[in-house]
């Protein structure tokens, strides 16, 4: 066995690699999350292929929380011209690393960093901007999402946790000035969680509802947001609609 191979095999996995001897990784959940990446890769692919008709070689990706790096490696096995993920714990940077050089992927490359302080000018746009099981870790989930729009000059597909939301009208300072709720968001504590590869690394988390999340998507700057059907296999929480993946031009 390689190396490379030796090392892939000593670790665990979020996500279910197939090995060159036929084998798969070994995940730390025993198979039971493979339903939700398979289902978000199929509503991803799925809008992909509308938007762009299957010409992608001469586009670029960016893959926000790319964690062991499931869809950026889906994305450069599409055909992809260039994609990049960026994670901010550096384990996932490796592991993802390692992946992308076992199936030979040279046009994918992975970085660390908080989405909190990235660097948008640097990085330049992509036609493809990936935000998936992000936003709800995060605790400015609306400068994250300006940070997607600055990085964006296509498409970007947003998948969330979404919370319950309540409407109607706030006296905003007096009975007589009322504003109408555009949205809500929760507050969900991951402080004792931080350790976790998936979880945020501050533990203070600001979990959108659907109308607040596709106002704000309106407010910084994309253009028809919608939520994208799941298939009717799809893992629960995407067919109950508790969560989301919305695709929004710009
Ligand atoms: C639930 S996982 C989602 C991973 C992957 N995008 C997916 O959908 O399968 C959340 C990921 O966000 C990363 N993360 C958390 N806070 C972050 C931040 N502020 N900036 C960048 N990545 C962050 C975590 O390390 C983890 O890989």
């Amino acid at each position: 066995m390689s190396d490379l191979l030796e090392k892939i095999d000593a670790r665990e996995w979020f996500y279910s690699y197939e090995l060159p001897d036929g084998e798969r990784t070994r995940t730390y959940h025993r198979g039971e999350l493979d339903s939700i990446h398979n289902t978000r890769w199929e509503m991803l692919r799925r809008s992909i292929q509308n938007r762009f008709q299957g010409d992608y070689s001469g586009l670029r990706v960016l893959d926000l929380a790319s964690h062991q790096g499931f869809f950026s490696v889906k994305m450069a096995q599409l055909g992809f011209g260039e994609v990049i993920g960026i994670d901010a714990r550096a384990s996932h940077v490796e592991d993802s690393s390692m992946i992308a050089e076992l199936y030979g992927l040279d046009q994918v490359s992975f970085r660390q960093a908080d989405i909190h302080s990235l660097d948008a000018q640097s990085l330049g746009q992509f036609d493809v901007v990936l935000m998936l099981g992000l936003l709800y870790h995060l605790e400015n989930p609306i400068g994250a999402l300006r940070t997607c729009r600055a990085l964006c000059r296509d498409t970007c597909l947003i998948e969330t946790q979404i919370v319950p939301g309540i409407t109607g009208q706030v006296d905003f300072g007096s009975y007589e000035f009322v504003r109408p709720l555009k949205g809500t968001f929760g507050l969900i504590d991951e402080t004792g969680e931080t350790h976790g590869p998936e979880a945020s690394i501050t533990g203070i988390c600001l979990v959108p509802s659907l109308d607040g999340l596709m106002w704000v998507l309106d407010r910084v700057g994309f253009s028809d947001p919608s939520v994208l059907p799941p298939p009717p296999d799809a893992y629960e929480q995407l067919r109950h609609g508790k969560r989301v993946m919305v695709a929004a031009t710009v």
